[in-house]
């Protein structure tokens, strides 16, 4: 049967009902690496870009960021976000918009995340762009992205519904490192970290599925900061 291809939006908001519930390798081995990158976010101001179910937003709120919101256009997806913060103290704000148009004060991030969402973005000048302008002078943005040599495979991101057994694909984009590289720097933005990592034996442990990329690189990690200064970009 062919895969049902919906956009985005429409594919996440469908997959928003089984995404915490599944394995799913990328977000094992992001949740391994991406924390280093991080660092401490205690006190500090965080914007979760394409937040998704708040994987990330509720940790930031958990570990003490001074506040904390998730921006992600998926109705679905910030329904399960919304449910799960409900008792969080202080819980973390929750916003439907698109990430290149984000309803967020200028220079006010301390970190951004931007986590597993790259891979749908096909315009990545005004989404570098707009990223750059809610991060603080000396903030860190932190993207992961499902590594681009997925492509040669034919793999993206993708699920089963199960009411009709189907394959579902939201639309994806697919951008290689250097239009990721090129589209950051023309936004201002300078390089703090770049890392990639493949399905080791560590992950096929924890997660079944990845044992078939065994040896692959499955995963992008891109730390950035402002290198120009903001009328300049
Ligand atoms: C793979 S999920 C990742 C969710 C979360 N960041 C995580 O790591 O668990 C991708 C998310 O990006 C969101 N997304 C994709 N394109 C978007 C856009 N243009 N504007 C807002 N959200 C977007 C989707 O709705 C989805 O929730």
């Amino acid at each position: 049967m062919e895969p049902l291809r919906l956009s985005t939006r429409e594919g996440y908001d469908l997959w928003s009902a089984l995404y915490d519930g599944e394995d799913n390798p990328l977000v094992q081995l992001e949740s391994r690496f991406l924390p280093p990158l991080l660092g401490e976010v205690r006190g500090l101001c965080v914007a979760d870009v394409g937040c998704g179910t708040g994987r990330w937003t509720l940790s930031l709120a958990d570990a003490g960021a001074r506040f904390v919101v998730g921006v992600d256009f998926s109705a679905g997806m910030l329904g399960r976000a919304l449910a799960k913060s409900r008792e969080l103290r202080p819980a973390p704000a929750f916003v439907r918009a698109e990430v290149a148009s984000l309803p967020l004060a200028a220079r006010r991030f301390d970190r951004v995340l931007c986590c597993l969402v790259l891979d749908h973005v096909l315009e990545l000048d005004p989404f570098f762009r707009e990223l750059a302008r809610v991060l603080a002078p000396e903030g860190s943005l932190l993207c992961s992205v499902m590594h681009p040599a997925m492509n040669i495979l034919g793999i993206e991101a993708r699920f089963t519904d199960p009411a009709s057994g189907r394959e579902v694909r939201p639309a994806s984009a697919r951008n290689t490192i250097s239009d990721y590289v090129m589209a950051a720097g023309r936004a201002g933005l300078g390089f703090e970290a770049m890392s990639e990592h493949a399905v080791d034996e560590e992950l096929c442990a924890v997660s079944p599925r990845a044992r078939k990329y065994a040896g692959w690189p499955l995963l992008l990690l891109l730390r950035l900061r402002l290198a120009l200064p903001p009328r300049a970009r």
